[in-house]
């Protein structure tokens, strides 16, 4: 399917369960999430450690598939696919920043961007420089990942996820390791991302007046994924 004609929901989750089997029993970790990723759209999940967050979001990135329940990527079930196409697609299609940047230490940070583009097949010198540019890291881009300070590596991570151009990228905890200075430096640009590309973002964030400032919100509770309605009431909303 080409992605450019596609006009539907980036993102449909119907009733995901996600479960484990471990040597202490069975672990139910999802018990039916419902998510739609639109096109365009700050998307925050909220929930306390160990409640599910990331494994919602290997599942909506197609890294792991769920136990039951149907995911539907640009409107293609990504349980049908082969483990080939599902890394095809999570390669072009679905940007990913992780807490802790993920970049190759071997690499510099301009070889860290392009590399997904390479790939692919479709390397794109022009764009990677350009990316690098808005992110603001075009005078570190021959230096490597353990030159960098947290900041610059988070923001070389979120080039790195941008570089071909995917649908939807997902953040997981991507400030959890830095200063409240630089995560709100990072935030501030994930936003701005956001609004020139119009960009899809699901971030996961223990922030709550974070996840606030996005359009959607969602909460996950002992394994249910409740969706936010932001009401009158809210404390912020008050100030
Ligand atoms: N591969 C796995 N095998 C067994 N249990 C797992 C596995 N991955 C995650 N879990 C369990 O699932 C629960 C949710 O984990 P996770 O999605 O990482 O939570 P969060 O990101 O909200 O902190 C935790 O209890 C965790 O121990
Ligand atoms: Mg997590």
């Amino acid at each position: 399917m080409s992605e450019k004609s596609y006009a539907g929901p980036i993102i449909a989750a119907y009733d995901l369960r996600k479960e484990y089997q471990t040597p202490g029993g069975l672990i139910q970790v999802l018990k039916g999430a419902n998510m739609i990723v639109e096109p365009g759209q700050m998307n925050f999940i909220i929930g306390r450690s160990g409640s599910g967050k990331s494994t919602l979001l290997h599942l909506l990135g197609g890294l792991d598939l769920p136990s039951s329940g149907k995911i539907l990527f640009e409107g293609e079930d990504v349980s049908g696919l082969s483990e080939k196409r599902r890394a095809r697609l999570r390669n072009q299609r679905v940007g990913f920043v992780f807490q802790s940047y993920h970049l190759l230490p071997e690499l510099t940070l301009y070889e860290n961007v392009v590399l997904p583009s390479m790939i692919l097949g479709k390397k794109n010198d022009a764009w990677c420089k350009e990316i690098l540019g808005r992110v603001q890291l075009t005078s570190r881009q021959n230096h490597y990942p353990s030159e960098l300070s947290g900041g610059e590596q988070q923001r070389a991570a979120i080039a790195r996820a941008l570089v071909n151009h995917p649908s939807v990228v997902l953040c997981d905890e991507p400030t959890g390791n830095l200063d409240e200075e630089t995560a709100e430096s990072v935030i501030s640009l994930i936003f701005e991302l956001n609004r020139q590309h119009g960009q899809a973002f699901v971030m996961v964030t223990h922030d709550e007046a974070l996840a606030w400032r996005g359009e959607k919100v969602y909460r996950l509770v002992d394994g249910i994924l409740l969706r936010e309605e932001r009401g009158p009431i809210r404390v912020e909303n008050l100030q």
